[in-house]
């Protein structure tokens, strides 16, 4: 009888009926911020196939990553917590070590997924004041990078103290949420030479951008500590950042440089703009044709309307194509007020 159950639950199709393609909930999973950070990951990992870790973390970095970076990291990894600051580096060198990796290629791989993460983000307030944020990640390794999407929760004394969204192996976050404060997303801002400007930054100190989201969701204290923290941070990259809180307003859309904020653009609801749609494009510019998610999305949205919103209709926004593509590997949809709401779908369009 269980077993007939659990079969005919297996035959349904994504938590809130999904109009387009398969889905399934991401896998959940603690981790311990009491434990050092070399072992912290060790219970995860018990959840995977170590061959099956191996051969996908070898294909990323053959397909990703110049030899000219290669070449320069390798050597100096064995020093990876003299530029890498904690807990990321003892993390990577813990990873590694229980996969029998090179650290230097275990920092690779962690700046590999962060050079090209196309992606959606949406923040919007429903018209009684609530906040919901929602993104897509749209990335290449579908394979692989399917398998690997957990949600993480951090825990502190016993409590969560935040929550995220990654592909394990990479240490950084780039969806999360700290549980009646705030939620981020990171989207890829694409400046040109990523690999020479990044590697240039990292060695002087500055943070990629994920780790920048874990840095915030676990050291902010409120909605306007985090964005601020994320407007001014150095980091090794351009990107955008997307961040919602819990009071009405309080949503916007942080444009990154390296060095601090070009452009904030927060929810406006008073002179009727109760959401923003990030994709990878800067919003005072229109997209280009040949990638236009944004319309799309607006679109949606408008037909959705501010009373509708909510984190249901806020998938089938995100379920609208070219929002959602054969690339789009998770579907997040968070409110902070709501913690136990966060959800992330594996998304997967023939
Ligand atoms: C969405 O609605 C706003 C406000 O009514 C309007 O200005 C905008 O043109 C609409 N956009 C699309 C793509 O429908």
């Amino acid at each position: 009888m269980a077993g007939l159950l659990l079969f005919l639950l297996a035959l349904l199709p994504g938590l809130w009926g999904d109009p387009a393609g398969p889905a399934a909930a991401a896998f959940s999973c603690n981790v311990s911020l009491a434990s050092p950070p070399e072992r912290r990951w060790e219970p995860v990992l018990r959840r995977f196939d170590r061959a099956f870790l191996r051969e996908a973390f070898a294909r990323v970095l053959r397909d990703t990553i110049p030899k000219w970076v290669h070449s320069i990291i390798r050597p100096i990894a064995e020093e990876i917590e003299s530029f890498v600051p904690q807990p990321f580096a003892g993390e990577i060198r813990g990873l590694c070590k229980a996969l029998d990796l090179n650290v230097g290629d275990g920092l690779l791989l962690n700046l590999a997924y962060e050079s090209t993460a196309f992606c959606t983000s949406i923040i919007a307030q429903d018209s009684k004041g609530h906040i919901y944020h929602g993104r897509n990640m749209d990335y290449a390794f579908g394979d692989i990078l399917r398998k690997t999407t957990i949600d993480v929760n951090f825990v502190q004394n016993g409590q969560v103290k935040f929550r995220g969204t990654t592909f394990f192996g990479y240490v950084g976050l780039w969806t999360g949420q700290r549980p009646h404060k705030f939620t981020i997303s990171g989207d890829e801002r694409d400046a040109g030479s990523w690999w020479e400007n990044a590697i240039a930054a990292l060695l002087n100190r500055n943070i990629p951008v994920s780790w920048l989201v874990r840095t915030a969701l676990d050291k902010a204290e409120d909605f306007e500590a985090a964005a601020l923290m994320l407007s001014e941070t150095p980091i090794i990259a351009d990107v955008y950042y997307i961040i919602g809180g819990t009071t009405p307003r309080e949503g916007a859309v942080i444009t990154r440089r390296r060095r601090g904020p070009e452009d904030i653009w927060p929810l406006d609801p008073l002179s009727g703009s109760w959401y923003r749609v990030e994709t990878n494009y800067d919003h005072w510019k229109a997209p280009p044709p040949f990638d236009d998610r944004r319309t799309p999305a607006i679109k949606a949205l408008n037909a959705t309307g501010q009373e509708n919103i909510n984190l249901e209709s806020l998938y089938k926004v995100l379920s609208v194509q070219p929002v959602l593509n054969k690339n789009t590997i998770y579907t997040t949809v968070m409110s902070a007020a709501y913690p136990d709401r966060y959800t992330t779908q594996i998304r997967t369009l023939d």
